[in-house]
């Protein structure tokens, strides 16, 4: 029998690879057989587990918000491939969105923190998918992944984040909820041959290293969190993988305009 959900012989971009998420992400797409072009602003120590996958990946060092040298990237990985599967999964979890900081609070968050938000949770997969997107079409086809949130959905309660340093500003609600409007849009104007769908994940908290997004498994954050889940723990990068490889490969050749909300349950409490 045919494997539906191989990658044998697909190319895919993938933007946000050095994260945690994304090294996941990479993983799964290499192991399904892919050929992986990672793209991000650092992937530190990321070159030892690629090394066991001979030449299927390449990677590219770009500021997404520096908009000519990404346009310079896709205009390049499109022009020496032909792109199958394309997943917009970076983020700025920085100061700059507003992220963990008091300025970036309802009251305080500025003109330029909301406007970072829309540029990194929707602006780079817009650019991203005029580009590779469309090269798609004229190759005949194409599934291009977008990652939301769960935050597009719902909202973090008040509460959350009281006494800690920790902070989700309102900008990553508005732009993530605005990717998945985007999706939709995508998917209509890039038919029948390209097709766009996104995955909202849930919790998945970086208990694994020290990254500017670790956070310990006693958090306080965490704990409030935790009650929410139905499924009664935080979610994994694996967590994600099995939806992300259907929407990648022909097992979901007839799925588009798509959200797929793995988050355990919390969003619909
Ligand atoms: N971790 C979670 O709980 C969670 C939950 C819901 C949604 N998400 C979404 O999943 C995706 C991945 O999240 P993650 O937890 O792996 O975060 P992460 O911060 O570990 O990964 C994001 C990656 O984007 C890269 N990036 C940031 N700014 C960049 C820039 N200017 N140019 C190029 N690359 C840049 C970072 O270097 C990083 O490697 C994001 O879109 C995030 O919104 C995460």
């Amino acid at each position: 029998m045919s494997n539906r959900f191989s990658l044998e012989g697909k190319t895919v971009v993938l933007t946000g690879a050095g994260g945690f998420f994304g090294r996941y992400f990479t993983k799964a797409f290499l192991d399904e057989g892919a050929k992986v072009i990672l793209i991000d602003i650092s992937m530190e120590g990321m070159e030892s587990f690629l090394k066991e996958y001979g030449n299927r990946y390449q990677l590219f060092f770009v500021d997404l918000y520096d908009r000519k040298e990404a346009q310079e990237c896709y205009d390049q990985i499109i022009f020496a491939n032909k792109v199958n599967v394309l997943v917009n999964n970076a983020f700025d979890f920085g100061k700059k969105t507003g992220f963990n900081t008091q300025d970036g609070k309802l009251g305080n968050a500025t003109y330029e923190q909301l406007l970072a938000s829309f540029e990194s949770g929707a602006y780079w997969a817009i650019q991203a998918t005029q580009t590779v997107g469309f090269a798609m079409k004229k190759h005949g086809s194409g599934s291009i992944i977008n990652i939301s949130s769960m935050y597009a959905i719902s909202v973090p309660p008040p509460n959350l984040y009281e006494g800690t340093d920790r902070f989700n500003p309102p900008g990553y609600s508005m732009a993530k909820a605005g990717l998945l409007q985007f999706t939709k849009y995508a998917a209509s104007f890039l038919s029948p041959e390209v097709r766009v769908n996104a995955i909202s994940p849930g919790a998945i908290p970086n208990l694994e290293k020290k990254a500017h997004n670790s956070i310990s498994e006693n958090d306080p954050v965490l704990q409030k969190l935790s009650k929410k889940i139905l499924l009664q723990r935080m979610g994994h990068p694996r967590d994600l993988t099995g939806g992300l490889i259907y929407l990648a490969s022909d097992a979901s050749s007839y799925v588009t305009g798509q959200n797929i909300v793995i988050d355990g349950g919390f969003t619909i409490t």
